[in-house]
């Protein structure tokens, strides 16, 4: 493992850092020890975990063969949440079929017949703002991702299962995002049922509650059997495999929940990060409204998401606050090559978007917010990576930047905001993203 710098820290405290304090950690190791270095993570038997920044070796990373790489050992860790079906925790070829089958359901004109409705949602959360009325942009971002994906992805209709689900979702991801709760999932030796007062014993339980209204939802579905539904839920229930088997609703219901909980709070954080950093930059915020204001009053999606000016601001957020800090680690099975360095079997391998995207030679004075960044230059999926990439990349990202840049226009061209205060915002861990410290108070003026 040539050329790969193991840091010289003992690991418990590597691991302390690393998770609670991130961002820090990363830019400080890649200060002492450059581009690419080695942390030993206490919890994962201690195998060697390389941090890749530079372009080419996030390249080599993605290019190399899926039968190489294990991803399951990184990702157990969800499978009690997500199920031993979700695509997340899926190898080679069943990971590429369930890929096939998903990501329709996330492009092109599917995703432009959800347009109007993720505006009408928006506008429903923020129908009662008055002015004055005070906001905690994050909670609001997290109730309206989490209300369009429910509505818009999987076509639950609002009602009584529709407003459990959504309590409970939350409530769930609420908690299992929180270090001490979260350290559940890391440690099989917490995972005991002590009845419904003992921590794995209430997971267990609410996971139970939550299953029960999935599987109800699937139920009905499959008894109204309505061949006109578009969502992907839909989508996934009229879906065949080679064989001509259908999905069990296991399947469906491990499936579901993997993209409800992949996909609403990292939306969620992303947009809490967009509206901090358009308030504390008030010439980006004046050049975004001059844009929107060219718009005229009707709703067109379509308009709004060809906006330039939008879309590099989204670019710029994502780029300076990844949501993700890193790409899912992949476990070196065979031995592979990155970069002329040779790493052997057990190895993790973990491309950084938060370093890539903090690099200096690819984004001169990268700590600053400059959505015109992305109206100048065209970066290559190596140096800008929001979504990770590859075979294992987001299935999600072109909704997400969708959705985001319409909940973005429909809320600021109806209301005025400004800041709570004028305190500096710092990224803090919440599961496996960062969000603004806080929330994000601001005030309708
Ligand atoms: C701004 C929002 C989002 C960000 C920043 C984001 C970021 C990421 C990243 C970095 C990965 C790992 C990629 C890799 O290892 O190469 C990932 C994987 C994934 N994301 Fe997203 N994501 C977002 C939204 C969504 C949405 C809306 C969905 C679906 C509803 C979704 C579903 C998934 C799934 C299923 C995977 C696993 C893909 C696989 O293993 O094949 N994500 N996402």
């Amino acid at each position: 493992m040539k050329g790969s710098n193991e840091l010289r820290t003992p690991g418990l405290l590597q691991t302390l850092q690393l998770i609670t304090q991130p961002t820090q950690f990363l830019e400080n190791c890649a200060a002492k020890y450059g581009d690419t270095f080695t942390v030993r993570v206490i919890g994962l038997k201690s195998p060697p975990v390389v941090f890749f920044s530079h372009p080419q070796a996030i390249s080599d990373c993605f290019a190399v063969p899926a039968q190489k790489l294990d991803f399951q050992k990184a990702t157990h860790v969800f499978k009690p949440l997500f199920g031993e079906n979700s695509i997340v925790l899926k190898e080679t070829r069943s990971h590429h079929r369930q890929r096939q089958l998903l990501l329709p359901a996330f492009h092109g004109d599917r995703i432009k017949s959800y347009g109007q409705s993720i505006c009408q949602i928006t506008e429903r959360v923020t129908k009662d703002w008055t002015l004055g009325t005070i906001v905690s942009i994050h909670n609001l971002m997290s109730d309206i991702t989490l209300q369009i994906i429910l509505e818009v992805v999987f076509g639950v209709s609002p009602g009584l299962r529709y407003q459990q689900l959504k309590t409970q979702l939350s409530s769930l991801l609420e908690d299992v995002t929180k270090p001490w709760y979260s350290s559940l999932f890391f440690f099989p030796i917490l995972q005991q049922d002590f009845g419904a007062w003992s921590p794995w014993g209430s997971f267990l339980r609410r996971r139970q509650q939550i299953d029960k209204l999935i599987y109800a939802e699937i139920h009905e579905r499959r008894w109204q059997n309505d061949a006109e539904r578009t969502d992907i839920l839909s989508l996934l229930m009229s879906a065949r495999d080679e064989n001509g088997q259908q999905m069990t609703d296991e399947e469906l219901r491990d499936q579901l929940v993997s993209l409800l909980l992949l996909g609403y709070e990292t939306t969620a954080g992303v947009l809490a990060w967009v509206f901090y950093l358009i308030h504390s930059h008030p010439e980006v915020k004046n050049q975004l409204m001059q844009e929107l204001n060219t718009l005229d009053n009707t709703i067109n999606p379509e308009a709004i998401t060809q906006l330039p000016y939008l879309t590099a601001v989204c670019q710029e957020t994502l780029r300076i606050y990844p949501i993700a800090l890193i790409c899912t680690p992949r476990m070196v099975k065979d031995a592979v090559e990155i970069m002329g360095n040779k790493f052997t079997s057990g190895t993790i391998l973990v491309p950084c978007i938060y370093l890539a995207h903090r690099r200096a030679e690819t984004y001169p004075e990268a700590d600053k917010f400059r959505p015109e960044r992305f109206l100048n230059q065209k970066f290559s999926p190596h140096e800008y990576l929001p979504f990770g990439g590859g075979y294992r990349g987001c299935i999600g990202a072109v909704f997400s930047m969708y959705e985001m840049k319409l909940v973005l226009a429909t809320i600021l061209s109806r209301f005025k905001l400004t800041l709570a205060d004028n305190l500096p915002v710092h990224p803090v861990r919440r599961g496996i993203t960062i969000v603004p410290r806080g929330g994000v108070q601001m005030i309708v003026i």
